[in-house]
């Protein structure tokens, strides 16, 4: 934030997976640390309710919100989905958003524990973090087994992942994977786990 004020830079803050959140509160937002000015905030029902609905919401400063309302792709009739729109707005306002919460969160957060304990039972010793939020987990390896080398021996157990270096420029954070638990039931993700378990101890 004082980089960006420093620079007179705009943030724009993709905060798409702050309803996700599975023990305590999220940590502030940017736009909640800023002075209103230095930051655009953009939110999803992507992760809460469906990827399909391509719908969202923007919070900034008023003039912001007035140019942006103003492009004229809005006026042009062809980019704003109003059905969508309209039906989240009553999903909202009648409670039942803030019920569906409640459900998904138990729900991830129910594949979240079942992948960390089946992983904290690894033949090869894991030191695995529990997020408090969102869908991931950011694994540390063990030594002396780059992401790279892993993937290729877990693919031939049929399980994948998301190597550290996929999120860098460089190839910063090879010793570290993503492992999604979105989309598995518990069960397929312990075996997911056992699957990554078994691969690690082939991959020297
Ligand atoms: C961080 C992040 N922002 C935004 C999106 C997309 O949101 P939308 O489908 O509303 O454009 C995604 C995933 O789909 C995401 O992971």
């Amino acid at each position: 934030m004082a980089v960006a004020q420093r620079a007179e830079l705009t943030i724009v803050e993709d905060d798409t997976y702050r309803d996700m959140v599975y023990e305590g509160t999220a940590p502030p937002s940017l736009w909640r640390l800023s002075d209103g000015h230095a930051v655009v905030r953009i939110g999803s029902f992507a992760k809460t309710v469906a990827p399909g609905l391509r719908l969202g919401w923007i919070q900034a400063a008023p003039d912001m919100i007035g140019r942006l309302a103003r492009l004229g792709y809005v006026y042009s009739g062809g980019g704003v989905n109003h059905t969508s729109a309209l039906t989240m707005s009553a999903f909202g306002a009648s409670g039942a958003y803030h019920e569906h919460l409640t459900i998904v969160r138990r729900a991830y957060s129910d594949r979240r524990d079942a992948l960390v304990a089946a992983l904290r039972r690894s033949p090869v010793h894991l030191d695995v973090p529990s997020p408090a939020g969102g869908w991931f987990i950011w694994l540390p390896l063990p030594a002396g087994r780059p992401a790279a080398d892993v993937l290729a021996t877990a693919e031939q157990h049929g399980v994948s992942f998301t190597p550290g270096s996929t999120f860098h420029v460089d190839d910063a954070d090879d010793d570290h994977v993503r492992l999604s638990f979105s989309l598995l039931a518990p069960a397929e993700l312990e075996e997911a786990a056992r699957r990554l378990g078994a691969a690690l101890a082939e991959t020297r």
